[in-house]
């Protein structure tokens, strides 16, 4: 390991993270009691710019009145290109800020958008007195953000998470697709024909590179890596195989844009008893071998070693972690309120 110590992100379960838009009251409360880890309530790009304002009241209000029970509730303020970002700050976080856990910053370029934020959000808070530290999602969805995402990542002390919004991302690269994730059957290739001239077609993962580069931006800075959206609601094996292609590759979550990809994010996001069981077979193999001095051993006919114990300690304490934020999510306290408004 290197030297460099690296400070990890309060720990959040983030398997699904449902958006809402702010425009739409009735969707908020049914948000509350969804089975979603994390929900954020949008200003941006589902909120037309004649709602701005009012969706901005309904998200104050929802924020102060509703009961969240244990979800971790986000707000996606619109980006700093827009006049309404400012506002969208201040009357969020100053009406609203000590029941808010994160802010999620859309289209990041650089490192000061980031610096900015947290510059207005700080102040505010300070203002108001607030004890609870707001913490930041950015959407890396442009060409810059991607460029400048290890700046970004590494930008305030506030960030939580890194998550691709492959929409704006497409837009901004050019990418010929008017689709939101998912695969695209240009992006494939062809094998070499065989004896009767026939070639078969591989399609590859257009989206490989960013979200690669943002699992490795994410963890080299202590933070959480999530998937963004998956525009084909109605294909569900779609969004599950792109789910799962982005867990493989380090990511703790995706989002949901419609509350039926919820369930699906949160089962490929919780380690499976297989594998649960495989990871705490590698621990016992490796204990006992450490035992006999010897530094990897065959478990099932694979070698193991050294680092099969770490890989094998994430999935348990993956496991651990959900096991634990769904005994609390399931308690008696907070359940049969959620949802409501309190008084
Ligand atoms: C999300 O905001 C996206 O642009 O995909
Ligand atoms: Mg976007």
């Amino acid at each position: 390991m290197s030297f460099k110590v690296i400070d990890q992100a309060p720990a959040r379960l983030n398997r699904s993270e449902l958006a809402v838009p702010g425009s739409n009251p009735r969707f908020i409360e049914k948000a509350a009691v969804s089975s979603a880890d994390v929900i954020f309530l949008d200003l941006e790009d589902a909120v037309a710019p004649d709602d701005k304002a009012q969706a901005r009241k309904n998200i104050i209000e929802a924020l102060n009145d509703v009961d969240w029970g244990t979800k971790t509730v986000a707000v996606r303020i619109n980006g700093l290109d827009t006049h309404y970002c400012y506002r969208d700050v201040v009357d969020v976080v100053e009406q609203a800020g000590n029941n808010l856990d994160l802010i999620m910053i859309p289209k990041v370029g650089t490192a000061a958008d980031v610096y900015a934020i947290d510059m207005m959000v700080t102040q505010i808070c300070e203002a108001k007195g607030f004890k609870n530290k707001i913490g930041f999602e950015m959407i890396i969805e442009t060409a810059l953000g991607l460029q400048n995402m290890a700046e970004i990542a590494a930008a305030s002390s506030r960030n939580e998470s890194l998550h691709f919004g492959v929409a704006d991302y497409a837009a901004s690269t050019k990418a010929r697709t008017t689709g939101i994730g998912g695969p695209n059957p240009d992006y494939h290739v062809l094998t070499d024909a065989d004896a009767e001239g026939n070639r078969d077609i591989h399609w590859g993962d257009v989206w490989h590179y960013p979200i690669h580069k943002m699992v490795v931006c994410a963890r080299a800075n202590g933070l959480r890596p999530i998937d963004g959206p998956f525009g084909d609601i109605r294909d569900p094996d779609g969004y599950a195989a792109q789910a799962k292609r982005a867990a493989v590759l380090g990511c703790e979550g995706k989002w949901a844009i419609h509350p039926s990809q919820i369930d699906i994010a949160n089962e490929v996001y919780s380690p499976s008893k297989q594998e649960v069981a495989k990871a705490r077979a590698i621990l016992k193999a490796m204990k006992e071998a450490q035992k006999e001095g010897l530094g990897a051993v065959t478990l099932d006919g694979r070698l193991i070693d050294i680092a099969s114990i770490r890989q094998a300690e994430v999935m348990v304490s993956k496991a651990r972690e959900v096991a634990r934020a769904e005994k609390i999510a399931a308690g008696p306290a907070k359940k049969p309120t959620a949802g409501k408004k309190k008084k």
